[in-house]
């Protein structure tokens, strides 16, 4: 073995950087932060070739002097903290001092402030140049991982790593609303959030997602002894498949937290169909002196030393908004603002709420009173006992008189003393799901399908692809966040897409990816709302109904409902 020597100092940073700079949204992570500590209240991004190229944060903030300016490229030269006791009381994103000196160890840097420029190329600094920054601060990264070819072959494609870099651009302007933020990728403005107040923030970025529908928005708060929680979420009737919009801030900065984001979807479990999840983001505001943040390089990660009380106040406030006082918390549209910002014209209209939701159940949603009120009641109800007394009223009885079909979506069924109105789509899709269940029918796939996933689905996927293995998917990982796939369920065919999009976004629940795959799969094949069926089709599908002991589709939703005679009668002055 070779003796011990210290490294070369850029030898050390580099491997140092490795820590905080893993890609061009890293970087960004940490430009905004900064831009954000120095007060800035618009700031501006820049992309080329998704940051790899060229990444500018341009802030209207504090700037630096000249004697800042050459120290801030340094290890450990911060100007946030000076004392040990200091990170026990942070107010400002940054704190190690450390994220200038890694990025301009593997990149070309520029900081430009008050009207002077320093350049640090791969390490090597200048001295003080002129600038052309007069009132605030531009920082430019270029060529990142030029000198490091090992590591820039970790890159993804530009628009990927655009992509990442809007995802932490729109998480930064969450947590702090009273900034107004512009992103532009080669050259154009991609997104401008104007000064909001954080409700309309919040909107206007659940407005960015592509699954987003016109909602209502729940506003809730909670305030305890050492913490204030305040959360925006969309009503039930508006969801994700995957948990990608819920999203946690302690003292604004987002941050990864398995155990909060359980105690949303638990909260929220009895509300919402399996393998449902909200748009929910919640600000935690927490006394500094029970957040440690310094535990995780990209500051990702903290320590609440009250965890448990903020589980339980989670839990509590959703509950509370989704059962006792839905109608007083639900805000009126129109929520979005009607500015000059490129909105499309779906969102200003007044009446986005009569707009038609999903494809499940179309005439209905997203601004079913019924479908709300049923989530609450089932939330009130003990999910066992309410299982058990469906049992008896959803077995085989012969004797029923099929009517008909009703709008193309509901088969009309008259039972005994009843009336049964039963959503066609739904019932099929359940079938579908109880026949895919039990047949394993194996496609293997010509050419392997690869496919791009993030850190947190890469874990997910090394621990767990024995649950797709089970429907006869076959995962294998080809390199840190590269997987293919070699085969998939015969009933798929032709949807590789769909389900690798699919499984590119589950993290965490074993349970509910395992649902969420099966309703796909069972989706794909159900007869539609909307499309005719003959008689016979229609009556081999209410018979099946019957031997089904409950009426609830592959996302956990009830899909018949009945009307007594003695109802019916009732209407119409009428004595059963
Ligand atoms: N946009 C900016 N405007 C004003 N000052 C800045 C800006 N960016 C950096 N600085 C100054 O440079 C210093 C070093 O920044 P750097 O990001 O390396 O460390 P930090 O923010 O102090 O800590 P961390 O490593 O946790 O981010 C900061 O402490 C700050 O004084
Ligand atoms: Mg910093």
């Amino acid at each position: 073995m070779a003796s011990i020597r210290i490294l070369d100092p850029i030898v050390a940073s580099r491997i140092a950087a490795g820590e905080v700079v893993e890609r061009p949204a890293s970087v960004l992570r940490e430009l905004l932060d900064n831009s954000i500590d120095a007060g800035a209240t618009k700031i501006s991004v820049y992309l080329e070739q998704g940051g790899i190229k060229n990444l500018t944060v341009t802030d209207n903030g504090s700037g630096m002097s000249e004697e800042d300016l050459l120290l801030s490229c340094e290890s450990h030269a911060t100007s946030k903290v000076k004392t040990l006791d200091d990170l026990f009381s942070l107010k400002t994103l940054g704190f190690r001092g450390e994220a200038l000196s890694s990025i301009s160890s593997c990149s070309k840097l520029t900081i430009d402030s008050n009207s002077k420029r320093i350049v640090v190329d791969n390490g090597e600094k200048s001295s003080i140049l002129p600038g052309s920054t007069d009132k605030g601060t531009s920082v430019s990264m270029e060529d990142l991982f030029e000198n490091i070819p090992a590591r820039k072959i970790h890159l993804k494609r530009p628009q990927s790593e655009a992509a990442e870099c809007k995802k932490v651009f729109i998480e930064k302007a969450l947590g702090f609303p009273e900034i107004e933020f512009l992103l532009f990728s080669e050259g154009t403005l991609v997104l401008h959030l104007p000064k909001a107040d954080r409700q309309n923030r919040c909107v206007q970025i659940m407005k960015q997602d592509r699954a987003f529908m016109p909602a209502k928005i729940l506003e809730m708060s909670f305030e305890g002894d050492n913490e204030k929680l305040y959360a925006i979420s969309s009503d039930p009737s508006c969801y994700r498949r995957d948990r990608g919009q819920i999203k946690v801030f302690v003292n604004n900065r987002i941050i990864d937290s398995y155990q909060l984001v359980l105690a949303i979807t638990n909260a929220y479990s009895a509300a919402l169909p399996g393998g449902a999840f909200p748009y929910f983001y919640l600000f935690i505001e927490d006394n500094p002196a029970l957040v440690d943040f310094n535990i995780h390089p990209a500051k990702r990660e903290c320590k609440l030393r009250n965890q448990s009380q903020i589980y339980g106040a989670i839990t509590n406030m959703i509950r509370n908004a989704l059962i006792q006082k839905p109608q007083q918390e639900v805000r009126q549209e129109p929520l979005f603002p009607q500015g000059p910002s490129s909105e499309p014209s779906t969102w200003s209209s007044p009446s986005v709420s009569e707009k038609p939701s999903r494809p499940y159940s179309p005439s209905s949603k997203p601004f079913d009173p019924s479908w709300f009120e049923n989530a609450k009641t089932i939330l009130a109800k003990d999910d066992k006992k309410r299982a058990a007394s469906e049992v008896s009223t959803t077995k085989v009885v012969p004797g029923y008189r099929y009517i008909g079909q009703l709008f193309n979506t509901f088969l009309l069924v008259e039972l005994d003393d009843k009336v049964l109105f039963i959503d066609q789509h739904a019932l099929h899709e359940r079938l579908l799901y109880d026949e895919i269940k039990s047949l394993k029918d194996v496609q293997r796939l010509i050419v392997p399908y690869e496919f791009e996933v993030e850190r947190s689905v890469d874990d997910f996927l090394q621990e767990n692809s024995m649950i797709y293995a089970d429907f006869g998917i076959e995962l294998t990982r080809k390199e840190p966040l590269l997987w293919e796939m070699a085969s998939m369920p015969a009933a798929c065919r032709k949807n590789e897409e769909k389900i690798v999009s699919f499984i590119r976004e589950q993290t965490g629940d074993i349970e509910s990816a395992q649902k969420g795959l099966f309703a796909i799969i069972a989706c794909h094949a159900a007869i539609k709302a909307g499309d005719e069926l003959d008689s016979y089709t229609a009556k081999s599908l209410v018979e099946k109904c019957f031997e089904l002991d409950r009426m609830v589709c592959p996302h956990g939703r009830e899909f018949s409902f009945s009307i007594t005679k003695e109802e019916l009668f009732k209407r119409v002055g009428r004595i059963v």
